[in-house]
């Protein structure tokens, strides 16, 4: 494990060279899209053995150690192109020229989308189901969880909390106290989802008007500020997500995150029914409706659900491994364990519009 830990460092401190790296991989992948476009009918022959596409919308620099690894290992090449935003609109418009074989992301939502729009295709592989719980994937293989992004209560240091509930949000006695993002931002509209799938769309709607009630400030910023107003004395609780903990507290001491982060305690909330378990979101990945190297996508999904991989990949954002019994990393696994909700992600997802409406209905943001 040693040698592992300190390649998760390393990594992280030379995220230059992980950047010109990814660059070149992209300036790769862009010349082989011309090529093939430029030589028409004969390049759509098999491409070289050996070689793998993905398309990333994860920082190159969390994902690249991982990608060395897998090279390392298999020998087999893997030409990483970063899609920072439309990863949908580009597969769609490259369609059966698209040298992309391995789709990753975030948010169930956008691993769905990929599937409604007909862009991924099915993986059978005994691997991935072995590793990644049934409600954290696709029924058919179609998308696969590969992290969680567990979403939780910051709470002021010297609040006497023993466990708490999603629903205790709405509770009376936390009137003015309580700080949040964005009700429409996509880890928002997911817990909104997941309240419905539990609870039905009307409690969740009386649930939702008293959270807005018990609001310290506008529903706005992003997840670091709930900590920052914490500290500030704005807020005493607030909602976000776990992995930017493990980013403010492993910032310098006495730099402004650091403080932040060292202001709060982390409780995870469950749910108050259905056996409880905590909302989680997910970064995952599909294998590409055109994938010209099926093969090395399934192997390099399936080295992604490694062990190995695991511990590396979710410890590059203090995210928590999808498969049980892999290693986490310190501040994560100082939050305890997780007892993931037992709904399955793509019926809390079915859910996601109807949480968008109501995030307006109830004027959540104004
Ligand atoms: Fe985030």
């Amino acid at each position: 494990m040693r040698p592992f830990a300190r390649a998760a460092r390393l990594s992280r401190t030379s995220l230059p060279a992980s950047l010109l790296l990814s660059g070149i991989a992209l300036l790769f992948a862009a010349c082989g899209q011309q090529d093939r476009q430029a030589t028409g009918a004969a390049a759509e022959s098999s491409p070289p053995a050996g070689e793998v596409t993905l398309y990333t919308t994860r920082e190159p620099g969390l994902i690249q150690p991982l990608l060395d690894a897998f090279t390392a290992q298999t020998g087999t090449r893997v030409n990483t192109v970063f899609v920072r935003d439309g990863l949908l609109e580009r597969v769609r418009a490259e369609g059966q020229r698209s040298p992309a074989d391995v789709l990753m992301t975030v948010d169930t939502g956008n691993l769905l989308d990929l599937v409604d729009a007909g862009q991924t295709r099915p993986v059978e592989s005994q691997v991935l189901a072995d590793a990644v719980p049934a409600h954290l994937r696709g029924a058919d293989g179609q998308w696969f969880a590969l992290s969680l992004r567990d979403r939780i209560l910051y709470a002021d240091k010297d609040l006497a909390l023993d466990g708490f509930t999603y629903e205790q949000l709405a509770d009376p006695k936390w009137k003015g106290k309580v700080c949040i993002r964005s009700g429409q931002h996509p880890y928002n509209t997911s817990l909104i989802a997941a309240m419905i799938a539990h609870h039905g769309a009307e409690a969740t709607e009386t649930w939702l008007r008293g959270v807005k009630a018990n609001l310290a400030r506008k529903a706005a910023g992003g997840d670091r500020d709930v900590a920052r107003d914490i500290l500030a004395g704005i807020c005493e609780i607030g909602i976000a997500n776990a992995y930017y903990v493990g980013r403010m507290k492993n910032e310098p001491e006495g730099s402004e995150q650091r403080q932040w982060g060292d202001a709060i305690q982390v409780v995870r909330p469950t749910f108050a029914i259905d056996g409880g378990g905590t909302h989680v979101n997910i970064s995952g990945a599909a294998m590409a409706l055109h994938a010209p190297n099926s093969d090395n996508a399934v192997k390099l999904l399936e080295y992604l659900v490694s062990d190995q991989a695991q511990s590396l990949y979710a410890k590059a954002n203090y995210e928590y491994p999808v498969k049980a019994g892999v290693e986490l990393d310190p501040v994560v696994a100082s939050f305890g364990p997780m007892q993931v909700d037992a709904l399955p992600l793509a019926r809390i997802a079915e859910h996601r519009r109807q949480a968008s409406e109501l995030v307006d209905r109830v004027g959540f943001d104004n």
